[in-house]
């Protein structure tokens, strides 16, 4: 097939933000054609995130793509925090009015949406690198890409950049018209696969004297757990023993619970980030997910953000397409980043919250463990933490 040399969106990218965007935009009658530089493969084997809030669900559903993610997701009520070798669970119905999280992995929305996609979407173009976009403050930006060794170019109304923090799109921005704001955090997760059953029901976030830890989970038999540690870790070095013996002392807590061993299947490092481009949007650029704002993983915020913006994307456009307005296009940044500032600072606030750094006097450390056990002593503490981590509705 000879891709499109036209387009109504140029959608950059197609990870969960450019895969949803494209099937919402269909679904509205809405031409659009995916550019996406990796292989099918890589990108339907990334891990990355795990969990996915009520507002994420029910947008997939509303779209026709929860079929498996209703069959085979973990629905969780709740998350257990531990520090001072004491546990803590916080129920989210309960406090949140219903609201609950679905444990399904990224790997697995995206392979839904792909196959949606290709079944019967828009077109969908892997390896096909995105290299400049231009005229993006005239009607009609065109984007130059490169697929099976030639260059291509797409003329669209508009190009979403769904590319992530990497990509091309917001560099395509001319300097001095997006402001950004950043923090680098001094410490990065080590993650690690298990083929072994998860120790625990529903996830686990540890503050510990050694570091913060995470117990995710992938499956009924397979784990998934996170080791705060230094910038620049090899995750060579760690033997498996190393790993689950280090995993095993930050999650110690009164009482007979026990984590399972088992072999580790894959494993890496992640650096942490908190980082925002503002506005999301200029003249026919729009960011999208990762290629307008990062944040560090400890709210589990990253993929359900890049939910929530296509979102409230796809309905903008859906307006244009139906009555002209581009009232929606317009106030897309603003509603946005409200949403993701919130985002932001839940983020920084379970990161910081848990999280032991290198410049912490017992000073810091006192003060996490007054706030955790302010949680475990209100109810509006607890509700805070659980309305925020299972996700506020979509504006
Ligand atoms: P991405 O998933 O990054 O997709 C962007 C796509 O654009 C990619 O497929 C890329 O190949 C493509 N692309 C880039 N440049 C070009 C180009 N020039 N041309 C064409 N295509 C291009 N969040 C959590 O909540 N919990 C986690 O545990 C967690 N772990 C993470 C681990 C890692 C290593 C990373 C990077 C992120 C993690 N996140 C996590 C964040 C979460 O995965 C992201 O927020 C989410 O993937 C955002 O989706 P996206 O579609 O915006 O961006
Ligand atoms: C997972 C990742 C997170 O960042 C988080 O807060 C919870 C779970 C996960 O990969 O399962």
């Amino acid at each position: 097939m000879t891709p499109p040399t036209h387009t109504t969106v140029a959608v950059v990218g197609g990870g969960p933000a450019g895969l949803l965007l494209a099937r919402l935009l269909h679904q509205a009658g809405i031409d659009c054609v995916v550019l996406e530089h990796r292989d099918r493969t890589y990108v339907e084997q990334r891990q990355r995130a795990g969990i996915l809030e009520q507002g994420t669900v029910d947008a997939l559903r509303a779209c026709g793509a929860a079929e498996r993610l209703d069959r085979e997701g973990l629905v969780h009520d709740g998350v257990e925090l531990r520090w001072n070798r004491r546990s803590h669970r916080i129920d989210f119905p309960s406090l949140t009015g219903g609201r609950r999280v679905w444990v399904y992995a990224q790997t697995e929305v995206v392979k839904d949406l792909v196959a949606l996609q290709l079944a019967d979407g828009p077109p969908l173009l892997f390896k096909a690198e995105v290299t400049a976009v231009t005229g993006a403050d005239t009607e009609h930006p065109v984007v130059q890409y490169t697929h099976q060794g030639r260059s291509r170019t797409l003329t669209c109304d508009y190009v979403v950049g769904c590319d992530g923090f990497h990509g091309v799109v917001r560099k395509a921005v001319p300097e001095g018209q997006l402001q950004t704001f950043e923090r680098v955090y001094p410490y990065s997760w080590f993650g690690v696969l298990a083929d072994i059953p998860p120790s625990c029901d529903e996830l686990i976030y540890a503050h510990s004297p050694r570091g913060f830890a995470l117990h995710s989970m992938r499956s009924p038999t397979v784990s998934r757990l996170y080791l705060q540690v230094p910038n620049g870790t090899d995750p060579a070095t760690w033997s498996d023993k190393q790993i689950w013996d280090e995993l095993e002392e930050r999650f110690a807590v009164d009482g007979d619970w026990k984590l399972r061993r088992g072999p580790i299947t894959q494993r890496a490092v992640l650096p942490m980030r908190s980082f925002v481009t503002e506005p999301m949007r200029w003249g026919r650029i729009l960011l999208a997910g990762d290629a307008a704002h990062i944040v560090p993983p400890t709210g589990a915020k990253g993929l359900n953000l890049a939910v929530s913006d296509v979102v409230v994307l796809a309905r903008a456009f859906t307006e244009r397409a139906s009555t002209g307005s581009t009232a929606g296009l317009n106030a897309y940044s603003d509603t946005c980043l409200q949403r993701v500032w919130r985002a932001e600072h839940f983020s920084w606030f379970m990161t910081t919250t848990t999280h032991t750094a290198p410049e912490h006097s017992g000073f810091e450390t006192r003060l996490q463990l007054a706030y955790l056990d302010r949680i475990a002593a209100s109810s509006h503490a607890a509700a805070e933490l659980a309305e925020n981590y299972a996700g506020l509705p979509i504006g």
